[in-house]
């Protein structure tokens, strides 16, 4: 995101952010449109080689709203939804059913059963006991591909490893049970078999994984001779959260996957594959940012200094989630001394800390605005009403504008199922 200091105030996009607190309030997710629309093109330029069909499906669960899904359809992105209110935010911001995939690790009968009536073009079937309820509950032909564990360990927090073969997710090519889901797809009434899908992990920076994934694959569908249609490799491509992060190499590392897998078709005498990839984080994560207001500046002499705003683990889970960090930025610039800080939320967890041991200007007080970078991706979609916190408004801000893309919860919806 373009955030720069320009008389010694922060400002996105030319506009000063004291005057966006002042429309929007805090906390408020702001994100940079066009840098989205520009990700988006990224993949499509990455991918746009002669010879390959692709598609890329956008994951949701990184941030999903009406707004962001029109936004999608318009750089001709598809979607993946792993829940019935993914797949109606999806299909409430016009993404095509035929273009929604429909994953998760245990789809609910209600679930299958709504996709299906929605037209869902594509599911990945991700447990053997899938085959058989997918097709009982089909009255049409369903297209699907196999999630499968190629059994590749990634250097990322364990919480967001999946393609190890200790998993709940998909089927282990290495105990069989991948090419008996198969032959149970091949012999079902309604599955058509198209291809295969894996997803090794999240916030991946190496190249290596996806090529060791796909000479896996490729290989075992030689030995048991399965053509496929389509390869789905999942997304986890790796973003920049501070100064200390690399980025997923996309151009290069799609250049050399897609040599890959020519050579690999070519030496296997197989037909090259519709490949499908499926990034969240790295559309949204380094567009958006949040905005918060500062509070109580607690000093506890010779020990630390706690600032807290007026958001926190409500609106920011991944520090305390997975201890990941982030770059925050006071709004107005001061010249003089910076304290080492922790920034903490206002929520009743010790665990609520926004940023461990950074430096801030030593006059922050109440009132001042700070920003969080690069919160784009799984934050407004994890975040939660603990201690009755409202959700966050977000804006999106282009070069015609900013707009408001969803508002501020209100107090009233906080308590709008319950019976009085
Ligand atoms: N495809 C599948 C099948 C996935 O499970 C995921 C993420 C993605 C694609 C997108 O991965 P991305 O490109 O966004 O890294 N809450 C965690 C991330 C959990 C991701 C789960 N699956 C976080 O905050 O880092």
């Amino acid at each position: 995101m373009m955030i720069e200091y320009v008389d010694n105030e922060l400002q996105i996009k030319g506009h000063p952010l004291s005057e966006v607190a002042d429309k929007y309030g805090t906390p408020l997710f702001i994100y940079d449109e066009d840098e989205i629309r520009e990700n988006c093109r990224r993949y499509h330029h990455a991918l746009q080689k002669d010879e390959i069909g692709y598609s890329i499906s956008y994951a949701s669960k990184a941030f999903t709203s009406i707004q962001l899904v029109r936004l999608l359809r318009e750089e001709n992105m598809k979607m993946d939804v792993v829940s019935a209110g993914e797949l109606y935010t999806a299909l409430a911001g016009g993404m095509p059913a035929e273009d929604i995939h429909f994953h998760g690790n245990n789809k609910t009968r209600e679930e299958i059963e709504y996709a299906l009536s929605a037209g869902v073009g594509l599911f990945v079937v991700d447990a053997l006991d899938e085959v058989a309820l997918i097709d009982d509950i089909a009255q049409h032909p369903v297209q699907v591909l196999l999630r499968v564990n190629p059994g590749v360990d990634v250097d990322t927090h364990s919480y967001i490893q999946t393609g190890q073969a200790d998993s709940k997710f998909g089927l282990s090519i290495s105990n069989g049970s991948a090419l008996e889901a198969i032959k149970e797809i091949k012999h079902s009434r309604n599955l058509e078999f198209k291809g295969l899908h894996y997803h090794l992990g999240s916030q991946l920076t190496e190249i290596q994984p996806f090529i060791d994934a796909m000479e896996m694959v490729l290989r075992w569908l030689k030995e048991t001779d399965i053509q496929i249609e389509v390869l789905n490799m999942g997304g986890g491509y790796g973003i920049k959260y501070t100064e200390k992060d690399d980025r997923f190499p996309i151009e290069e590392a799609f250049e050399e996957i897609i040599n890959k897998l020519k050579n690999l078709c070519r030496q296997y005498s197989m037909a090259l594959p519709h490949i499908m990839i499926e990034p969240g984080r790295s559309i949204v994560a380094e567009a958006g940012a949040t905005l918060y207001e500062t509070g109580v500046v607690k000093e506890i002499p010779g020990v630390s200094r706690y600032v807290s705003i007026d958001g926190g683990m409500s609106d920011h889970l991944r520090t305390a989630l997975y201890g990941a960090e982030y770059t925050v930025l006071p709004v107005k610039k001061e010249e003089g001394k910076e304290i080492r800080s922790h920034i903490v939320g206002k929520l009743c967890e010790s665990g609520d800390v926004i940023s461990k041991d950074i430096a801030l200007p030593e006059n922050i007080t109440r009132g001042d605005l700070l920003v969080v970078k690069s919160t784009g991706a799984y934050h407004y979609s994890m975040a939660s009403n603990y201690n009755q916190m409202r959700k966050p408004a977000v804006v999106f801000i282009s070069d015609e504008g900013i707009r408001e893309i969803i508002k501020r919860q209100a107090l009233a919806q906080l308590i709008e199922n319950d019976v009085t």
